[in-house]
């Protein structure tokens, strides 16, 4: 593991671009291809310490081939419809280690101001799975160059030229972000995507919106309240909320996670679960903890569990959720159920992936080979 180090002093004055060769890079590029310019990091505001910590630079080094991947698991290849292009660029960032391994298990997304600082609450901000926010969110965004690198007090930041794809339908987006116009503006005028770590782990990302109130911007779908629908053809949307669409087509998990949920999401609707966990966040806590789609609920499958264990004191969430109701009531043991192999049967989709898709020569007994459906012995 990658840690602060006191070994490297060297201070790093509150500007970014100072590391991870983003300052040369700069001229390389606009030389050769005409990308756009750097974008500067947020003003250090009058409080901030002129000589923050230093990134290690090995955390640099891991950040630097983090950008590198994302740059190229985004790239269109010529021919490609905007849809195909989207898919595939969640397909190559959700198999890239370099990317997911610098993630926490669990990451928050939220939108930003150029200016705010790294521990800015932001807008909609959400909790996702790392693999979800790879292949869903992520991957509606183009990733350009140079990033900028900086150190904000106790937290590294990264910073990603991006800008949203072209041409996402409704069932493209992870979930209906035009629910809320700002939402809509702020995924709209993203032009770069803040990366914010603790120690060396991605905790967040933050889309960076420009301040451009007369931007003319695509016109928002109607909201008409739905978080998910089907299809004409009766298949469930937007499609990049489905389990199906986060995990490779062979992970023998798919149906089984799918399966769990759909159980539980009737418990969710009747329980009243969803008047406070979808991404409008009406329990108005600092992120949305979302229950109403199966890729969004993947955040929570450890936390479900937990909740339910110690339902008997109060030490459970907010005195406002209602969860404990679930360890109540006939019920009860069939939920238990239902939330364990909804967790279990997601930590074994994502190992997996680790393990088939990811890094698959580095296990060469690979432990599923026989037994498709089930986990190798401990
Ligand atoms: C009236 C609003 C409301 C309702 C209804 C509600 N919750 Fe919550 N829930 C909250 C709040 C507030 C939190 C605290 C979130 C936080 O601290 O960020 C929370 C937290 C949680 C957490 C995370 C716990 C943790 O440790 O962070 C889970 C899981 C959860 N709720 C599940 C449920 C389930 C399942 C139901 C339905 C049986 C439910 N909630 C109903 C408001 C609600």
């Amino acid at each position: 593991m990658i840690r602060w180090s006191a070994k490297f002093l060297m201070p790093l004055l509150a500007a970014p671009c100072l590391l991870a060769g983003a300052c040369s890079k700069p001229t390389e590029e606009q030389a050769s291809g005409g990308a756009p310019p750097p974008i500067p990091g947020p003003t250090p505001a009058a409080d901030t310490p002129t000589a923050e910590p230093p990134i290690d630079p090995g955390v640099a080094a891991t950040l630097r081939e983090f950008a590198g991947a994302l740059h190229d698991a985004a790239a269109t290849i010529a021919g490609d419809s905007p849809r195909v292009a989207r898919d595939r660029a969640g397909v190559r960032m959700s198999r890239h280690g370099a990317i997911i391994d610098a993630a926490a298990e669990v990451v928050e997304w939220t939108c930003v101001k150029p200016d705010d600082r790294a521990e800015a609450a932001g807008l909609g901000r959400i909790s996702l799975a790392r693999e979800v926010w790879a292949r869903s969110f992520l991957s509606c965004f183009e990733f350009d160059r140079p990033f900028a690198l900086w150190s904000n007090g106790s937290f590294a930041v990264l910073e990603i030229p991006a800008r949203l794809r072209k041409g996402l339908e409704p069932r493209d987006y992870p979930y209906p972000v035009w629910h809320s116009s700002d939402l809509w503006r702020a995924w709209h005028t993203a032009v770069a995507i803040r990366f914010v770590l603790s120690g060396d782990t991605v905790v967040e990302s933050q889309i960076v919106s420009a301040d451009t109130a007369a931007a003319s911007l695509p016109a928002a779908p109607q909201w008409d309240g739905r978080w998910t629908w089907a299809d004409e053809r009766g298949a469930a949307q937007p499609r990049a909320a489905q389990i199906a669409y986060v995990l490779s087509p062979d992970n023998p998990h798919v149906r089984p996670i799918d399966r769990a949920y759909q159980r539980l999401a009737e418990e969710f609707q009747t329980r009243g679960c969803l008047a406070c966990h979808q991404p409008d966040n009406r329990a108005g806590t600092r992120a949305a903890h979302v229950l109403g789609s199966p890729a969004l609920a993947v955040a929570l499958r450890s936390k479900l569990v937990d909740a339910l264990d110690s339902s008997g004191d109060d030490s459970t969430a907010d005195s406002r959720c209602t969860l404990r109701t679930l360890a109540q009531g006939e019920t009860a043991g069939e939920l238990r159920r239902l939330l364990e192999q909804f967790r279990t049967e997601c930590d074994h989709a994502f190992e997996y992936e680790s393990i088939y898709i990811i890094r698959p020569e580095e296990y060469p007994d690979r432990p599923w080979r026989d037994q498709p459906a089930s986990l190798p012995p401990p």
